[in-house]
């Protein structure tokens, strides 16, 4: 029996793909939407049961209200919706070279894109259902050179509390913040670099986290058992966010 049908943005690579896959393992129907044709038309080949999928850019508005459209007419109304699709690099060029171009991409696609899937999306799911905004740890700790990519993270944040305000109390709206996801083996090429030993090492979990520990995460939230959980943040990195670092050795306090 169907567990119902979500959409899920960014889902022919990566955590989406991951995500999409493992709802579809638990007998939901998925509407997978990206920008990716050539990452799209290889997924599509495998022919998976209960999968859609939609090429669109999130960042496009227009796009995004013909979907909506369609989605009415032909997938009827939704249970959930994960905003997972992003410009995933976080490094750009120094903040004094940072074009305004990259910024505006960046915040178009990770930050206004899930205010757009909401804006058009929401009104189709049913009551009780939920939404989820794919964040990072980003949004609170930084390395240099990835200005763009945390400010949209830490909008996203934001963003959630507000839409679980104003979307409560028939849809319920949570992020989930993911620390590092091995996604190497998720992608066309199967090219990406897989973390090293020490890698996992580092981790207070012991090792590198995997699409699966954010979709059963997804997949919590999406139920009717985390019925009284809205507008929150949960992350999810091994441990790795609440490791103290001292390059030198122990501070004194
Ligand atoms: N992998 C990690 O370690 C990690 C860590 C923290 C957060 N995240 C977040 O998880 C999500 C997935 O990241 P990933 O590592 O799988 O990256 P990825 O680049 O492998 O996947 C991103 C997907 O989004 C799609 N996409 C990009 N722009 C789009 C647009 N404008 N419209 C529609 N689709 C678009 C891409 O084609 C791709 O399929 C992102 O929100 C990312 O910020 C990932």
């Amino acid at each position: 029996m169907s567990q119902g049908k979500i959409l899920i943005t960014g889902a022919a690579r990566g955590l989406g793909l991951g995500m999409t896959r493992y709802f579809l393992r638990h007998d939901y129907q998925v509407l997978g939407l990206d920008i990716d044709k050539y990452a799209l038309t290889e997924l599509d080949e495998a022919q998976l049961p209960g999968l859609q999928l939609v090429h669109l850019d999130v960042a496009d508005e227009q796009a995004v209200q013909t979907l909506s459209r369609l989605v009415e007419r032909q997938f009827g109304r939704l249970s959930g919706i994960i905003n997972n699709a992003a410009v995933s690099l976080p490094y750009h060029e120094s903040i004094r070279q940072l074009s305004l171009a990259h910024w505006q991409r960046v915040l178009a696609v990770n930050l206004t894109g899930p205010m757009l899937i909401c804006k058009h999306m929401s009104g189709l799911l049913r009551p009780g259902s939920a939404i989820i905004n794919i964040g990072s740890t980003r949004a609170h700790q930084s390395e240099p050179d990835s200005e763009a990519y945390a400010a949209a993270k830490g909008g996203l944040i934001a963003l959630t509390h507000a839409l679980a305000i104003s979307l409560g109390p028939e849809v319920r709206v949570n992020a989930i913040s993911p620390g590092w996801i091995d996604v190497s083996q998720l992608q066309p090429d199967r090219q990406g670099a897989a973390p090293s030993p020490e890698d996992h090492r580092q981790h207070p979990a012991g090792r590198v986290g995997e699409a699966e520990d954010v979709a059963a995460l997804a997949r919590f939230l999406l139920s009717p058992e985390a019925g009284f959980i809205t507008g929150q943040e949960f992350i999810i990195d091994g441990g790795m966010s609440k490791r103290m670092i001292y390059p030198d050795g122990p501070a004194a306090d």
